[in-house]
C-alpha cells in the first residue's frame, strides 16, 4: 500500500462507510487499542459482537475470537486482520482429540474455556471465559463430574475454587506459561509494596503468590480500584496499556519469565495485526470468517448457554 497514506484517517474513512464496528482485545498493540470502538477481555467482546447493530465486525484478536463473533453474529461480516493469529491453547486442543477425550468420560459435564475452535466448542456442554467460569461452575448440577478443557490452569484454580471434581485436560497458553515463580519471588523482594495481579492461565506457583486473580477486566479494575500504587502484572503486557492510561501516577511491572525479563509477555499471535492489517481488512473485506451453518449452530448452543447463565 501507498506509504503516504495516513492509515487512521483511511480506518476512520472506512468503518464510517461500512458501518463497521472495530472491537480490541486487551492483548492488542496499544495504538490497536486506541483506535478500537470497544476494548474488552473475551466476556465484554463476545456481548458487544452479539449486540451490535454494525454491518462490520473488524475483530482485533485472535482467530476464535472472530469465530465467536461470528458464531453469535451470523448476518454480520466479520473480519480479523490476520488469519494467521491463532492461539496455543485452541492448537493443543484438536477436535478428534478431545472428541475422544469426551467419549472416555461418558457421565462429565463438558465445560470448555472459550480458547478453543468452533468444532471443539459444539462437542462442550457450555463455554466459559476466565471472568465467568467460577459462576457458572457453581450453578452446574453436583452430581457430575466435570470435564475441563483445554486450559489446565485455569480448571485447577477452579477446581481449587469450587471445590467441584474435575478431570482437566493438559493444555495450557504459551504466554502464561512462562512466567518465573524464582523470578516473581525476586521481583517482589526488590518491590515490597507491589501487589501481584495475575490471570488464572498462570500456573498455580504465580497464582500463589497473586493478591488478585482474575480476567483481563478484572485485574484492570483491582489496579484501578486499589490504594496501592505499584502492580507486578501476571498476563500479557498490553494489557498495561489501559492501566497507564487511567492510572498513570501508578506503576506497572510486567511479571517476569525465567530471564528475568518481560519479552515472554508479549503474545505472538496477538501482535500479527498491525495498523495496516487493520486498514486492508475494512478495505477488501477479508479475511472473512466463514462457520459452515451446522457447525455454527452446534458451536451456538454452548456459547448461548455461557451468556445466558453469566447474566
Ligand atoms: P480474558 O479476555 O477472559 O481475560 O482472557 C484472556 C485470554 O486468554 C485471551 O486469549
Amino acid at each position: 500500500i501507498d506509504p503516504t497514506l495516513d492509515l487512521h484517517a483511511e480506518i476512520d474513512r472506512l468503518r464510517k462507510e461500512r458501518n463497521a464496528v472495530i472491537l480490541a482485545h486487551y492483548y492488542q498493540e496499544g495504538e490497536i487499542q486506541d483506535l478500537a470502538d470497544f476494548v474488552g477481555d473475551s466476556l465484554d467482546l463476545s456481548r458487544k459482537a452479539a449486540a451490535t447493530d454494525a454491518d462490520m465486525i473488524v475483530f482485533c484478536g485472535v482467530r476464535f475470537m472472530g469465530e465467536v463473533a461470528k458464531i453469535l453474529s451470523p448476518t454480520k461480516l466479520v473480519v480479523i486482520p490476520d488469519a494467521d493469529a491463532g492461539c496455543s491453547l485452541e492448537e493443543g486442543c484438536r477436535p478428534e482429540a478431545f472428541k475422544a477425550f469426551r467419549e472416555k468420560h461418558p457421565d462429565h459435564i463438558a465445560v470448555t474455556y472459550i480458547n478453543c475452535s468452533a468444532e471443539v466448542k459444539a462437542l462442550s456442554d457450555v463455554i466459559v471465559t476466565s471472568s465467568n467460569a467460577e459462576t457458572i461452575i457453581r450453578q452446574l448440577p453436583t452430581d457430575r463430574p466435570i470435564l475441563f478443557a483445554p486450559d489446565r490452569h485455569l480448571g485447577a484454580y477452579m477446581q481449587k475454587k469450587t471445590g467441584r471434581q474435575m478431570t482437566l485436560w493438559p493444555g495450557s497458553c504459551i504466554i502464561h506459561e512462562q512466567f518465573s515463580e524464582k523470578e516473581l519471588v525476586k521481583l517482589t523482594v526488590r518491590h515490597p509494596h507491589a501487589l501481584v495481579a495475575a490471570h488464572p492461565e498462570c500456573p498455580e506457583g504465580i497464582l500463589a503468590h497473586a493478591h488478585h486473580v482474575g480476567s483481563t477486566r478484572a485485574i484492570l479494575d483491582f489496579v484501578l480500584a486499589s490504594e496501592a500504587k505499584e502492580f507486578i502484572i501476571a498476563t500479557e503486557q498490553h494489557i498495561i496499556h489501559q492501566m497507564s492510561k487511567a492510572a498513570p501516577h501508578k506503576t506497572f511491572i510486567p511479571a517476569p519469565g525465567a530471564d528475568g525479563g518481560c519479552s515472554c509477555s508479549n503474545c505472538p499471535f496477538m501482535a500479527l495485526n498491525t495498523l495496516e492489517k487493520i486498514y486492508l481488512c475494512l478495505r477488501n473485506d477479508a479475511p472473512a470468517i466463514t462457520v459452515p451453518e451446522e457447525l455454527r449452530l452446534a458451536a451456538l448452543k454452548p456459547l448461548e448457554r455461557m451468556l445466558e447463565m453469566s447474566k
